[in-house]
């Protein structure tokens, strides 16, 4: 949610700070802005409607030099203020002495702006609708007579209530500043240059030695000359004096961030599963009877074992990835789990303490309420583990211990590859319990694993074969409304499957377990309205086959995922999609694929932006 970008160096800072912005489109694209310092006192903005390629265009038409030492940048996802150039970062202090840019939600601004009303500040200060412009004029307003823009902001930000990661540059020096609560922000310490930005991404085509900042972190940076290191010091609201944090190397390869051929990120990272899945499992998927080698959980297995309960929290495709957790865990460990979205999760004063394990979900490791559910598990003495994509992220930093799920950098806006790597992950973690806790036998024990060996290869062969999910999605492109319905595993499956079609192709489309059918959703069926039955060969299949057959009753038109060779399925079925045979646990990793390119082919037919849906981002940072 809003990516900003900072550097301070010897290159064409303007440059450096766009380069990074397109990296971070995935947090927001409405709007785009930049800052560039020309020296003492001077510096100049360029601001536009949608995304960077918009902003350089921009930048050009109006003749914008982004040569400089020193810029920040900004890629917005709006909460306050409708997306326009009027409401784009930087925002300007009301004495032009620092400009802002801001990720996260101010929740006091408007408190903040009466103080400063009622203490002269002139309503024509505002230039726009955002918290943000209220940050940049309250930081001014709390600077002490003659105090320096760190003195300032130290001031100011305890008094702030909410969310932030905010880049400042400070007009008269070119000295930036940044600090984080709760929202993302990391640094990167090159030769005689600075990068600060949202994540690493931005920074590791440059450095690869990350700092990720701890919350009440605040970074002063000094441009110095142009063959010398700019001065970085570090500082944490709560503490006297500089503070030291570890830098981390983050293995990225440029190459990871481009599109590799594929006419959209999310296509690309479709086809990587097989690889992704597989490297989530390399290591960890041992032969034969030994265990599961989850090295991030060691701290937390005897916990695991006995806990008396596990409370999955999650937000979004994480938490169809934790419905099917549940189903794993409790059939695989007979241990109770619960799944709950986060943002609930967090203020229902949930039952939770000592004794149980709080499993936080995220491709990210930022979302907001995923990070505050498990904040909130960990105040009353839970045992927080984390299924983590983003390596260094805030969850998994929070966690402590987990599993990372190795798929990659994930830019598609709808989520995929990580969802098939939190799901694999989650196989490893009930398959390593039940190992442990003797609630498998043996000969099962290795049948599952063995079976787990093939998924990879079978994604590829589903990726191989996509024609009749080309052509379902063809037939039904126009349909206003579609249902997705499906039994135990396949229920989040089909949850994800309507999540992934509304979310790219803006159709309406509702899951729910096929055996609800009849309280409700039947009354949708019509010739118009295109059913998806996700029924592989398990103990459901009967049953399903039922509830299709009385959609097919009434006119409904019917796309049924199935397994290969699976011949039962009565006349009248439009559209049959098979997938190869593997164990009904891992059914979603397969069933799970055609779906998502079902959503892909009609997004791309209704030539909607599949990579950039409308409102929405990938790392939701504010609650
Ligand atoms: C956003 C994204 C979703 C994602 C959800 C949770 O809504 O658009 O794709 O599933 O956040 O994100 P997380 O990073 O915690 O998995």
């Amino acid at each position: 949610m809003c990516g900003i970008v900072g550097y301070v160096g010897h290159r064409e800072a303007g440059s450096i700070v766009i380069e990074g912005l397109s990296r971070l489109e995935y947090r927001g694209y409405d709007s785009a802005g930049l800052a560039v310092h020309r020296g003492p006192g001077v510096f100049e903005t360029v601001r536009s409607l949608g995304a960077t390629a918009e902003l350089t265009r921009q930048a050009k038409e109006e003749g914008f030099e982004l040569g400089g030492r020193v810029a920040i940048g900004h890629t917005r996802w709006a909460t306050h203020g409708a997306p326009s150039v009027r409401n784009a970062h930087p925002h300007i202090s009301y004495n032009g002495r620092i400009a802002l840019v801001h990720n996260g939600i101010i929740e006091n601004h408007a408190e903040l702006r009466r103080e400063m009303e009622a203490e002269g500040a002139s309503p024509s200060w505002w230039l726009s609708d955002t918290d943000t412009e209220t940050l940049a004029h309250w930081i001014e307003h709390c600077r002490p007579r003659g105090g320096s823009l760190l003195d300032a902001v130290r001031l100011a930000l305890g008094e702030v209530v909410g969310a932030y990661a905010v880049l400042i540059l400070d007009v008269p020096t070119g000295e930036l500043i940044a600090a984080r609560r709760s929202s993302p922000l990391a640094i990167g310490i090159g030769n005689f240059e600075v990068f600060i930005a949202s994540d690493a991404i931005p920074i590791v085509e440059h450095v690869q030695d990350i700092i990720y900042l701890d919350d009440g972190d605040i970074v002063q940076v000094e441009p110095r000359g142009a063959n010398e290191v700019p001065n970085v010091r570090l500082f944490n609201l709560a503490e006297e004096g500089q503070v030291e944090r570890q830098a981390v190397r983050v293995e990225l390869k440029v190459e990871e961030l481009g599109r590799g051929g594929h006419e959209t990120f999310m296509m690309k990272e479709v086809c990587e599963q097989p690889v992704t899945v597989r490297d989530c499992l390399r290591g960890r998927l041992t032969p034969g009877d030994s265990p599961i080698a989850l090295g991030g959980l060691e701290a937390a297995w005897p916990h695991l074992l006995r806990a008396r309960r596990i409370h999955i929290v999650a937000c979004g495709t994480s938490w169809h990835a934790g419905l099917i957790g549940k189903h794993l865990i409790e059939t695989l460990t007979r241990i109770p789990c619960e799944v709950d979205y986060a943002s609930e999760f967090r203020y229902r004063d949930p039952i939770v303490g000592p004794g149980d394990v709080v499993l936080a979900i995220s491709q990210s490791g930022e979302t907001a309420d995923t990070r505050a559910a498990l904040e909130l598990a960990l105040e009353r003495g839970a045992t927080p583990v984390g299924v983590v994509n983003v390596v260094g992220s805030s969850i998994s930093r929070l966690a402590g211990c987990g599993i990372y799920t190795r798929s990659g950098v994930e830019i598609g806006v709808a989520s995929t590859k990580a969802f098939t790597g939190q799901v694999t992950a989650l196989v490893l973690l009930a398959l390593g319990m039940a190992h442990s806790l003797g609630t498998l036998d043996r000969g099962a024990y290795e049948e599952l694993k063995a079976e787990l060996d093939t998924v990879p290869d079978k994604i590829a062969e589903v990726l191989e074969n996509l024609g009749p999910v080309l052509a379902a999605a063809d037939a039904h492109t126009s349909a206003r409304d579609w249902l997705f319905l499906g039994r135990g595993v396949s229920f989040p499956v089909a949850l994800e499957g309507a999540l992934k079609l509304k979310e790219i192709s803006y159709a309406h489309a509702e899951a729910y377990p096929a055996g609800e059918m009849k309280h409700g959703p039947i009354a949708l069926v019509e010739p118009t309205c295109p059913t998806v039955f996700v029924l592989p060969g398990d103990v459901h299949y009967e049953k399903s086959l039922s509830n299709l057959q009385e959609v097919l009753a009434r006119s409904g038109p019917v796309v049924a995922i199935v397994t290969r060779g699976n011949r039962e399925l009565p006349e009248g079925v439009g559209h049959v999609i098979e997938v190869p045979t593997t164990h009904e646990l891992l059914s979603p990793l397969l069933t799970v694929v055609p779906l998502q390119v079902l959503a892909h082919r009609v997004a791309s037919n209704r030539d909607c932006n599949v990579d950039r849906p409308r409102n929405l981002a990938k790392s939701v940072t504010v609650e």
